[in-house]
């Protein structure tokens, strides 16, 4: 009889279709937390589990034949990693493949709260656009300006590279200082202190994952010091940033602007942030561009049909490493 994969959620591309030659497959979009997930759940060999699926220990007692767990996402803080690791259960994300997608809409955020674009867009709507003036709608310079990269992995290097063709100065913090060829690559300057990058820098980008140690990372003391009139931008994991403080910061200084792609308690939004002009929001689309959504699926169901075939996954999460910060 053919092995048991519970597929969280619609998957675009071909990697249904792939894994239903295979599997027998169960498929809810409701997700883990659906009836259909219960009944199968003492005989599912793999999930295919969305950043929404929480993948936590009572989960994994209802599945004693659960061999992996292939995420579609490259974050995997919905995975309780320890206790997969206790019941040997394989934990695979989607790394590289949606990079440059996760780059392109992180650049697309912070032109928009720069040159306050959704702004524009929703005044020009409602009938404000009432003619050009020198003084009108003006925004911050993005070429040329000091763009601070927290975390300088694979995202994160990707923003460095489009930063500079805009002429940025690209500072970035994280706990290991690159190799001096990268640097030099990417023209970015190690920067150890998040306090200094935030303080000498004209936007931030956080790349780095959620972790216990990056949760609220960005406290109300930390955006209380940025650089007056710079600007945020997240498009990592919304509670790395704390959305009430945030939103004080819009209001009364010293942000100008945000560009989010994510929050803490998604898919609701704190309402402050939702009142805010300055506040750029987007429904968490950082990888959704057609071909990465269906290469990030593809991973997936790829990482399923090797483990439940005894191979090596191609994209493991290593489950004895903490992510460090970044
Ligand atoms: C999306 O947020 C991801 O982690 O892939």
């Amino acid at each position: 009889m053919a092995e048991t994969v519970f597929v969280s959620g619609d998957l675009p591309g071909d990697a249904l279709p792939v894994l239903r030659e295979r599997f027998d497959v169960v498929h809810d979009v409701g997700g883990v937390a659906s009836g259909a997930f219960s009944v199968v759940a003492s005989r599912v060999r793999g999930i295919v589990a969305l950043l929404t699926d929480r993948i936590d220990r009572q989960l994994l007692a209802s599945a004693p034949e659960l061999r992996i767990v292939a995420n579609v996402a490259v974050g995997v803080d919905n995975v309780d990693l320890d206790a997969c690791r206790e019941r040997h259960v394989i934990v695979t994300n989607t790394p590289d493949v949606l990079t440059e997608a996760t780059a392109d809409l992180t650049f697309g955020l912070l032109i928009d709260a720069a040159r306050r674009i959704t702004e524009g867009d929703r005044l020009v709507r409602a009938g404000g656009f009432t003619g050009w003036t020198p003084t009108f709608m003006l925004g911050a310079r993005v070429h040329g300006m000091k763009l601070g990269i927290v975390g300088l992995g694979r995202i994160g290097k990707a923003v460095a590279r489009r930063a500079r063709g805009f002429g940025m100065h690209v500072g970035y913090m994280q706990r290991r200082r690159e190799f001096e060829t990268v640097e030099r690559a990417l023209g970015a300057t190690w920067v150890p202190s998040l306090d200094d990058l935030c303080r000498s820098s004209d936007a931030i980008t956080i790349h780095t994952p959620l972790t216990a140690e990056t949760r609220h990372l960005f406290s109300r003391e930390r955006l209380a010091s940025m650089r007056e009139g710079s600007i945020l931008v997240n498009t990592s994991r919304g509670p790395i940033v704390d959305e009430e403080a945030l939103a004080e910061a819009l209001e009364r200084g010293p942000l100008a602007a945000a560009g989010l792609d994510v929050f803490e308690r998604e898919p609701l939004v704190c309402p402050s942030l939702l009142t805010r002009p300055n506040a750029v929001l987007a429904p968490h689309i950082g990888s959704a561009d057609r071909p990465t959504r269906e290469a990030m699926a593809s991973t997936a169901a790829a990482n399923v049909v090797r483990v439940l075939d005894g191979a090596e996954p191609l994209t493991p999460v290593g489950l004895g490493v903490k992510p460090a910060l970044v």
